[in-house]
């Protein structure tokens, strides 16, 4: 007799270009999980009720993206420390005995690319993360787990910023400025979390923020190569990366906490960008 596929799925708005479903099904082929995962598109506002619905019909977890990030974080009955500190979900599991635990792995992604994959040491770096919403927010904790020497989030309201820096001081180093106030200074790693790619621009960097042998890092990713990635490789990075890595390391670790199995990341992104 065959048994049903254990059902996982991805929430968001617009849901069709996510790569998750793909993702998902290459570590299951991959690691004999016995699963489905879909893509399900879900109004403004009918978070809870899609969630409620799918759970109904036996979902085991979701991942969620924008623009519920929130909306999972406070639907979740148990938040890891990394999520609470997020403000965001990207990963909601419900347990066996009807509870809800939200997680986000969009940091540790981050870190397991950069560290893992391309074997960047993090410890006493000078970190310069540029933007202040949401993406920036959600990768902050698991970068000063790291340890940098110093870590300072660029914003073009640089109250966010301050903001920002503030909520995650008793982490590590951490402050906030405007994009004129780097003028005179240099860092080791620069990380883009702003909505500029989206335009194909990059925020306003003084010359010289790169330091010598730095490296650039852009959580966006595309067919093309980013407008950051491209400002890296301009500006004499030693790597200027785009988001792939970090998007199929953030679902390794949902599976994980899904199934408890570790898929091999490394062939599915190669896969992924093959498939480019
Ligand atoms: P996300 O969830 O993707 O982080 P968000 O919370 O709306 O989206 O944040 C977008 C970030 O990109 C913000 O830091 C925003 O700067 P402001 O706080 O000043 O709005 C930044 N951003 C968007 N467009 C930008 C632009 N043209 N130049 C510089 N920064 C920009």
């Amino acid at each position: 007799m065959t048994t049903k596929p254990d059902r996982y799925a991805v929430m968001g708005n617009p849901v069709s270009h996510s790569k998750s479903p793909q993702i998902h099904s290459l570590f299951a082929a991959q690691t004999a999980q016995h699963l489905e995962y879909q893509a399900i598109l879900v109004t403004p506002g009918g978070f809870a009720t899609a969630v409620n619905a799918f759970r109904a019909t036996g979902g085991r977890g979701l991942n969620v993206t924008v623009p519920f990030k929130q909306d999972a974080w406070i639907y979740a009955d148990v938040l890891t420390s990394r999520s609470e500190r997020a403000g965001a979900v990207n990963t909601l599991a419900f347990r066996d005995n009807g509870e809800v635990l939200g997680e986000n792995t969009d940091g540790l992604g981050l870190v397991r690319d950069l560290c893992g994959n391309h074997g960047a040491k993090l410890k006493g770096k000078r970190i310069l993360l540029l933007g202040a919403g949401g993406a920036a927010r959600g990768i902050l904790q698991p970068l000063l787990v790291q340890q940098p020497a110093s870590l300072v989030i660029a914003n073009r309201t640089p109250v966010k910023a301050a903001e920002l820096a503030l909520l995650f001081s008793d982490l590590g180093r951490v402050s906030g400025l405007s994009f004129p106030e780097l003028q005179g200074r240099s860092f080791d790693l620069i990380i883009n979390a702003t909505a500029t790619g989206l335009d194909d621009t990059v925020p306003p960097l003084p010359a010289g923020v790169l330091g010598e042998g730095g490296w650039c890092y852009d959580l966006m990713y595309g067919v093309n190569p980013t407008a950051f990635v491209r400002w890296g490789h301009a500006h004499g990075a030693a790597r200027s990366l785009d988001g792939l890595g970090m998007l199929v390391e953030q679902a390794a670790e949902s599976f994980y906490l899904w199934r408890g199995v570790r898929p091999d990341t490394v062939a599915v992104l190669q896969a992924l960008r093959k498939r480019y």
